[in-house]
């Protein structure tokens, strides 16, 4: 079967504007968040990507109404929840998970196939099981599906410390203990960006959230109240990165407009440090054009406010044009290094040391080949290489990239780049 694949013409230099989308990593648990309060919801600076459209269809599912135009979102939830939907689209990405804490909190019955995504690592569930565990839930998993069967009398509030600060697990158990009876307190949250953004709108409609850095002490309310506004989500940090990035990479000038310079300050610490010129503004980042040699740099990603492992793989691609040696060490997924294979052939030279750690030593000279991506991030991170390199790239797995990305291929040639997706 032929593919469809991205043609990237490298040696290129990519310069002017680019506006930030909204954040796919929060708009998917306050969709979910969404199922808590009876009403109608009106969102904006909303992403239109496949996530996006799948746990919209989840929400369909479950006798939800929704309408996305351009940026904005309606959802209408004012009708009893179908039982037992199929959830055909779960199993295709990992946030459909979170739609579990929000119907425990309902008391809703409820089976739903394991969750899917990028196949980064094992992503296990077991913190947001044990979390609900605590909660009076009764979980089994059968033949691929997660049976929940929530406590006749509601959930019970709960003292819990995640063993790790997930975020998923995070919200799944925010969202849990928003309705629950009596006082919960979640210790070694996760509290990334998106994270924020989902209490922030919780608390819009009446929630009960006091956080103090990793602990967070939630008071069940009866009820919440949707908002007569409409809410807007934060801009994509990943996104936003992605493309300073890419304008690191080819030294270009890059204004990367619409973003939050807050969300992205170990990365910008990161360039800085390297010698990259950058001016942040309340609501803009400007990386100014440059020439130079920089010297090679360690990373290692971590939980926020560390490195986000989200931008590994884009980072790689700058390091390959750094002078000298660089390492990289990924600390959350396992097996988020299966593009450096990709990377290597086109002449990257990069080594393992163990299976999560990578050095290499630039600058690499990289041709271009016909290379595959095998998730969302991979992907940017091999249109970044591809951009640097020698001739004119083919990447093939570009269905990842649509889960994340919105309009990359026409935001890429806004700022220069010669690419064109080629059908089969
Ligand atoms: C979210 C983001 C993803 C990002 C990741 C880390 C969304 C939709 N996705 O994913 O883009 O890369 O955070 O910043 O927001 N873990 C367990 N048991 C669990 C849950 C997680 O062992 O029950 C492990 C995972 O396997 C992984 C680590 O914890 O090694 C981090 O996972 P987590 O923070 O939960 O990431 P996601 O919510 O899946």
């Amino acid at each position: 079967m032929k593919l469809k694949y991205l043609k990237i013409k490298g040696e290129a230099c990519l310069s002017g504007d680019v506006e930030v989308s909204g954040s796919k990593n929060a708009i998917l648990p306050i969709l979910f968040s969404s199922l808590l309060v009876k009403g109608h919801h009106f969102f904006t600076n909303v992403p239109k990507l496949k996530d996006v459209e799948d746990a919209l269809e989840m929400l369909k599912d479950l006798g939800l109404k929704t309408k996305q135009l351009q940026n904005q979102l309606f959802i209408d939830n004012s009708y009893s929840f179908e039982k037992n939907p199929a959830f055909k689209k779960a199993s295709s990405f990992r946030a459909s998970i979170l739609c579990l804490g929000p119907l425990m909190a309902l008391s809703y019955r409820l089976k739903l196939p394991l969750p899917g995504g990028c196949q980064i690592g094992s992503r296990p569930i077991d913190l947001h099981l044990e979390g609900l565990r605590k909660m009076g839930v009764s979980i089994s998993i059968q033949k691929k599906k997660i049976l929940a069967i929530p406590p006749a009398k509601g959930l019970k509030a709960c003292h819990f410390k995640l063993p790790f600060p997930s975020v998923g697990a995070t919200e799944n158990l925010i969202m849990a203990c928003v309705l629950a009876k009596g006082t919960s307190y979640l210790e070694n949250i996760a509290y990334e960006p998106e994270i924020l953004d989902l209490i922030t709108y919780l608390k819009k409609m009446g929630a009960k959230i006091e956080r103090k850095k990793r602990t967070l002490k939630i008071t069940g309310v009866k009820k919440l109240k949707a908002l007569k506004k409409s809410y807007s989500i934060i801009p994509d940090r990943i996104e936003a990165g992605t493309w300073l990035l890419a304008g690191a990479c080819t030294r270009g000038q890059i204004c990367i407009k619409k973003c939050n310079p807050k969300h992205l300050s170990f990365l910008l610490k990161k360039l800085k440090s390297l010698g990259f010129k950058i001016e942040s503004q309340s609501d803009q980042i400007l990386l100014k054009k440059s020439n130079k040699n920089y010297p090679g740099i360690s990373i290692k990603t971590g939980v926020y406010p560390s490195f986000p492992t989200d931008l590994q793989a884009q980072f790689m691609a700058l390091m390959l044009t750094l002078k000298g040696e660089s390492s990289l060490k990924e600390t959350i997924f396992e097996k988020r290094f299966r593009y450096i294979e990709q990377l290597n052939n086109l002449g990257a030279g990069i080594q393992f040391q163990g299976s999560s750690k990578v050095y290499v030593k630039g600058p690499a000279v990289l041709k271009a080949k016909s290379i595959t991506a095998h998730d969302l991030r991979a992907g940017a991170g091999l249109i970044l290489a591809a951009l640097t390199s020698k001739g004119i790239t083919k990447l093939y797995g570009l269905q990842h990239l649509e889960r994340g990305y919105e309009n990359l291929v026409f935001k890429l040639r806004y700022l220069g780049a010669e690419v064109k997706i080629q059908s089969p």
